[in-house]
């Protein structure tokens, strides 16, 4: 046959189960210590050993494109389950936790976004940083702006990224240039789910930014086109801060708690994805499991905010999804490997550990899963999106002398987690084309 497809040949890594869910010895995990990537059409057409694949190619007289990555591994693409675009250029501000946050820093650069040069702009570094960083796919927040979730879908779109991202819902508590009306708000997210859902790889979640900041009826408006369309998701933030937590109680006092809040107005399910999840109790957490929503871990943020320690183990032992996040710009990181180091930093600070296979499964297969995207990304089975990342473990002299004293996979691994950053991103791909590459050719 005359038909050329192409293949990535390096180490391979991907998880097929949760690592937390399954016996001692069962196998979540595929690696191949010489491994082939072969793609088709965007998608996964084989994985597996690379003498054996190559063989049986050339056996069926298919011949293959090989880029040699020997040395390197190659992995699934990232998957970042909770961050915001309009905060790239506030990222690392100084000094405040949560509330005096969004109202030096963030809402300032949120108003500007009413621009859509600037949100272009900036949109268009955020998913070229996330790239860098080695992210595919990103559950992103916009500003109040329609114009602004036109940037971010361009800009994703041209990049073949997968992408979900919605319009901030936002009618009190809040500058005047940053708030719609109930009304308002649940008709622009309308018009730009008809106008964006399902178009390529880009979803639309509806997004009220917090309780604090909607009204009753524009929740309740949320909950209404949560409930009109089968496949949008929602997103927002709950229980980040004790302040945030014990204002809630005032503005909603009839909620048993700030969960409660979006609950009653049909806010939680599959597909909805709530950051932080801190300052939960058990009721909570048994709503969040009976219903499958999701917690985006965002361990940057809760540690520069000073917001608290996310509790892993417990969502993990009952069945609530987990998502890995940055949450840029509370977040300090766009890098996914550093996101893993801090969140093993606020399990011991919780008693509880994070093993460099629960951490890679999380940023992959398992916020895959929290998205109920697992058919379609997460890791290389058979027919789904190639969307993968070239990794190079010895990328900084200290990691070299490192890895040099690692004995096993899981050590290289852990290694990597803790001290590795955009530096070791060698490339990323997404539906198999190259749209990063350290190294320009
Ligand atoms: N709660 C409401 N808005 C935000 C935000 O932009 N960032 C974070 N970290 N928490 C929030
Ligand atoms: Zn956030």
């Amino acid at each position: 046959s005359a038909s050329v497809l192409r293949a990535y040949r390096a180490s391979i890594l991907h998880f097929t189960a949760n690592p937390a869910q399954q016996g001692d010895d069962a196998q979540y995990y595929e690696y191949f210590g010489d491994g082939l990537l072969v793609i088709k059409s965007g998608h996964i057409r084989d994985c597996g050993d690379a003498k054996e694949l190559l063989a049986s190619y050339q056996a069926a007289g298919l011949s293959l494109d090989v880029t040699d990555y020997s040395g390197k591994l190659i992995m699934p693409g990232f998957i970042d389950t909770h961050t915001h675009y309009p905060q790239t250029d506030v990222i690392g501000s100084y000094g405040t936790q949560l509330l005096d946050w969004l109202n030096t820093y963030t809402f300032p650069m949120e108003a500007r976004f009413a621009d859509l040069d600037l949100a272009n702009d900036v949109a268009n570094f955020f998913c070229d940083e996330l790239l860098r960083n080695g992210t595919t796919t990103a559950m992103v927040f916009a500003t109040v702006h329609e114009n602004s979730i036109d940037a971010i879908f361009n800009a994703a779109n041209s990049r073949d990224m997968r992408l979900i991202a919605g319009k901030v819902m936002m009618d009190r508590n809040a500058p005047e240039n940053l708030c719609d009306t109930a009304q308002i708000s649940y008709q622009q997210s309308r018009d730009l789910i008809q106008k964006w859902h399902g178009k390529d790889r880009l979803s639309y979640a509806i997004t009220p930014r917090f309780a604090p900041t909607s009204t009753e009826k524009q929740l309740e408006l949320a909950g209404q086109l949560f409930a009109e369309f089968d496949d949008v998701y929602l997103q927002s933030h709950v229980a980040e801060n004790t302040d945030e937590v014990a204002w809630v109680k005032e503005l909603f006092p009839w909620s048993r708690s700030y969960l409660d809040v979006y609950d009653h107005y049909g806010l939680l399910g599959k597909r909805a994805m709530y950051a932080h999840c801190i300052y939960l109790d058990e009721q909570d957490r048994q709503r969040m499991a009976d219903t499958q929503t999701a917690m985006a871990f965002c361990p940057t943020s809760n540690l520069f905010l000073g917001s608290g320690l996310f509790d892993m183990n417990t969502a993990q032992v009952m069945g609530i999804p987990v998502g890995m996040a940055t949450d840029v710009g509370g977040g300090t990181s766009f890098s996914m490997l550093q996101t893993l180091n801090e969140a093993y930093k606020v399990l011991q600070m919780n008693e509880q550990s994070l093993s460099p296979f629960q951490a890679f499964y999380q940023a992959t297969l398992g916020s895959a899963q929290s998205l109920q995207l697992e058919h379609k990304i997460g890791n290389f089975e058979v027919g789904k999106e190639a969307d993968f990342i070239v990794l190079d473990l010895t990328a900084t002299p200290l990691m070299e002398r490192r890895m040099a004293h690692t004995h096993n996979l899981k050590e290289q691994l852990f290694a990597l987690m803790i001290l590795g950053s955009d530096r070791n991103i060698q490339a990323t791909y997404t539906m198999g084309e190259s749209r990063y590459q350290k190294h320009a050719a």
